[in-house]
């Protein structure tokens, strides 16, 4: 079948998964800024990929602006957040919060582990993480939410390309 994945990415997770994704299934992987119309249409599958950010999903506007062409394409959505991919609960909720308008069902959602780095932060994030790191210490969530994770693991993948091939949306042996 053929396929593309729509990705939105800040530091770079995403993208990079998005980009292992292509090479695996020959897809291509496009940033959403530079989807053309066309090669929407032209997909039967399309794969969603975002990170997550205070709870939100920031290619919801995309994919609501988009939403009568998604709804006839088979779909399977990526959220990248600053949990590891075993969280599968906690990622498919998000997703199914954010994006629940496309009418998805839990075994199209993916949790992708990514990276929270501080020294690596820009703009808002970076001037948000000062201001919460100037509040007084504990509670626990507030150092939950400062402390640098890593969880980019492209073997988080795996059960991606393991439905898609289930569903026969790439042939056996594809990688
Ligand atoms: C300001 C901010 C808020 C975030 N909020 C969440 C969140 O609510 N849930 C989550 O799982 N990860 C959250 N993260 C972690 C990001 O999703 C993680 O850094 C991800 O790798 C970013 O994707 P990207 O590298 O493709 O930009 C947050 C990160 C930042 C900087």
């Amino acid at each position: 079948m053929k396929g593309m994945i729509v990705y939105y990415s800040k530091y770079g997770s995403t993208r990079a998964y998005a980009e292992l994704l292509a090479d695996k299934t020959g897809w291509t992987a496009r940033a959403i800024k530079t989807a053309s119309k066309k090669e929407l249409m032209d997909a039967d599958v399309l794969v969603l990929a975002s990170l997550i950010r205070i709870g939100k999903m920031p290619i919801r506007k995309w994919a609501k602006s988009h939403a009568s062409a998604l709804k006839k394409k088979h779909l399977i959505i990526l959220a990248t957040g600053g949990n590891p991919a075993s969280e599968k609960d906690y990622y498919k909720q998000n997703i199914l919060k954010n994006l629940g308008f496309l009418n998805l069902k839990p075994e199209q959602c993916f949790g992708l582990g990514g990276r929270k780095i501080r020294a690596e932060m820009k703009g808002m994030d970076a001037f948000m993480f000062n201001m919460l790191e100037k509040l007084p210490a504990g509670p626990e969530e507030r150092d939950d939410i400062l402390r640098d994770v890593d969880h980019f693991d492209p073997a988080g993948l795996d059960r991606v390309l393991d439905y898609m091939k289930d569903q026969k949306l790439i042939q056996k042996g594809r990688e």
